[in-house]
């Protein structure tokens, strides 16, 4: 976390929100503002562009199946090693040399997202989310989380209007599903400092509001 004196230290920053929530618009603009302001940053995001990663989107675009017994803990234990991969190859060298590494989702998308689209609710999805969790103990903890909190029917607007191939987990009901549970983040992942933003707001009110939440944890440049 950078310190008040030190702007040249790494911060390492996630966005999260389900699909449609404009993880990869704000985390770009962010990017571009501190930019702006003379502060290295750098975007990525998860799936990573290495070789686990590669292979979760051709999954996530369904045109490599996996088994469909466990289905959902084969993903978990994918994105899990995408993720120690991910901190290793890109995302700790450049906290290194003093980046705002901005990471377009991390293992708060895989707790709600794998232990949404499986179980029901009820003590076997929450022993499945605990799993999720202990699976990703040794990911590196982001130095704040922003969620953006969007409606379901705001988020299936923008995916239209977006196109494109018909992902994995764009059905409507585990949409509103992975909505409501963004709302409680802080209780999935206790522990990590969380802020939430509203998104359903035009890009450009929900980027100054994402601005305002990460002030007191990123420090611009000299
Ligand atoms: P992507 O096309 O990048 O969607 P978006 O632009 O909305 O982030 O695909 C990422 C998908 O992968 C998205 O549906 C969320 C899902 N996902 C998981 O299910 N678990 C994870 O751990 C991560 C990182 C992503």
């Amino acid at each position: 976390m950078a310190q008040a004196d030190d702007h040249h230290d790494g911060v390492f920053v996630v966005f999260e929100g389900i699909d449609g929530a404009g993880t990869t618009t704000q985390s770009q603009r962010y990017a571009a503002w501190l930019r702006a302001r003379r502060r290295l940053a750098h975007v990525t995001r998860e799936p990573s562009g290495g070789p686990m990663g590669s292979l979760l989107r051709l999954v996530i675009t369904q045109r490599v199946s996996l088994p469909a017994t466990h289905r959902d803990a084969a993903m978990a234990l994918l994105f899990a090693a995408d993720r120690l991969d991910h901190v290793e190859s890109e995302i700790n060298p450049h906290l290194r040399d003093g980046y705002v590494v901005i990471s377009d989702r991390y293992d708060l998308s895989s707790v709600i997202y794998q232990s949404m689209s499986g179980a029901d609710e009820g003590p076997e999805r929450t022993a499945f989310a605990a799993w999720i969790r202990d699976c990703n103990r040794y990911a590196r903890r982001p130095d704040v989380t922003v969620v953006l909190d969007v409606s379901p029917e705001v988020a299936a607007q923008r995916r239209r209007n977006r196109g494109g191939a018909s992902e994995l987990f764009e059905e409507a009901e585990l949409q509103a599903k992975l909505a409501r549970a963004y709302l409680k983040a802080e209780e999935i992942l206790p522990g990590d400092r969380i802020v939430h933003v509203d998104g359903d707001a035009d890009v450009d009110a929900v980027a100054a509001a994402v601005i305002e939440a990460l002030a007191p944890f990123v420090k611009e440049g000299p």
